[in-house]
């Protein structure tokens, strides 16, 4: 059994030993560093944001498994082998990272932590005016397995929460929103602003200059699925102009951030390297072999890709 891992990710390592528990009989090979060995014999292959027309050559392939909950990486590929299945990567641990993260963001906005930050700086004691958590909307882009649990945990926190999606969604205590109707609707409720879409050409450029302006006054947003999802000089406009009070940023239409890019110093916009929640080989390797077993057996890997959707 023979595996390739292709990443710009350095964590080969882990993958390698945490996959040996599994299978120690599986050659595992680190493209490019061992690219003079045989491709043909390549069953599997671990992949994230892989050199365009890699995944072509190895023709024995069987399946490809992302190592992100997002595949618009891979899906860039004009060359990718379209006849064998793709699995997205669905770890508790991704999850788990990614629910941090939105929750820590959502508290800081809807508890005005970045007013006391400057309120301390400038020496100020003063109590700013609380909202009641039952009367702060969130409006979830997404409500996928990320999307879910970030819902569910924001529920228990009694937060007024919404989510917006391609079809309507059944999610007890959510007013799920769809469509291009529901889209207007749906911002036009929202105060604090989670996109966890995936990047499709549905998709790219969605927080523009007019959706953005459909958001109430004051609304802050959260970006914590791909840069290509916002128009950056519409978001810095509506920054600028204080229509948007604030911006979390983990992702980028560029990234690394070049370091000339306005969002760096940018005093409303608090941002994060493409970090919000990382796949870890110690809790996902259990995932990815099941699906190797799986394709062993002749059955399908779990979570395949849509090609048609793109996620
Ligand atoms: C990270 O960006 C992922 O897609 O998992």
């Amino acid at each position: 059994m023979k595996l390739m891992f292709v990443s710009e990710e350095d964590r080969a390592e882990d993958w390698r030993d945490e996959l040996g528990k599994y299978f120690p009989e599986m050659t595992f090979l680190v493209w490019p560093d061992d690219n003079k060995v045989d491709l043909d014999g390549i069953d599997y292959c671990l992949a994230w944001k892989p050199q365009r027309g890699v995944l072509a050559r190895l023709s024995g392939l069987k399946y490809v498994q992302s190592l992100g909950a997002g595949v618009d990486g891979l899906l860039v590929d004009p060359e990718l082998p379209t006849h064998i299945p793709i699995s997205r990567m669905v770890d508790r641990s991704l999850v788990r990272g990614m629910t941090e993260y939105i929750l820590y963001n959502v508290i800081h906005y809807h508890r005005k932590m970045g007013d006391y930050t400057a309120q301390q700086a400038a020496g100020n004691w003063k109590v700013v005016r609380q909202v009641d958590p039952r009367a702060r909307r969130i409006g979830i882009m997404g409500l996928g397995e990320l999307g879910r649990d970030a819902a569910e945990k924001m529920l228990s926190l009694e937060f007024d929460i919404a989510s917006w999606s391609r079809s309507p969604k059944n999610m007890t205590g959510v007013t799920s929103y769809y469509g291009d109707d529901g889209f207007t609707i749906f911002l036009t409720r929202t105060d604090i602003l989670i996109c966890l879409l995936p990047l499709t050409n549905a998709t790219r450029g969605i927080i523009n200059a007019e959706n953005i302006a459909k958001l109430p006054e004051g609304a802050v947003i959260i970006n914590c699925a791909r840069g290509g999802h916002v128009v950056d000089d519409d978001l810095l406009a509506a920054l600028d102009s204080n229509h948007i009070a604030g911006a979390c940023l983990d992702v980028f239409n560029e990234e690394p951030l070049p370091a000339s890019h306005p969002y760096w110093t940018h005093p409303k916009v608090r941002m994060t390297p493409h970090t919000a929640s990382l796949t870890n080989a110690q809790s996902a390797a259990a995932y990815v072999a099941e699906n190797i077993r799986r394709v062993e057996r002749g059955e399908h890997p779990l979570n395949i890709v849509d090609l048609e959707a793109g996620y």
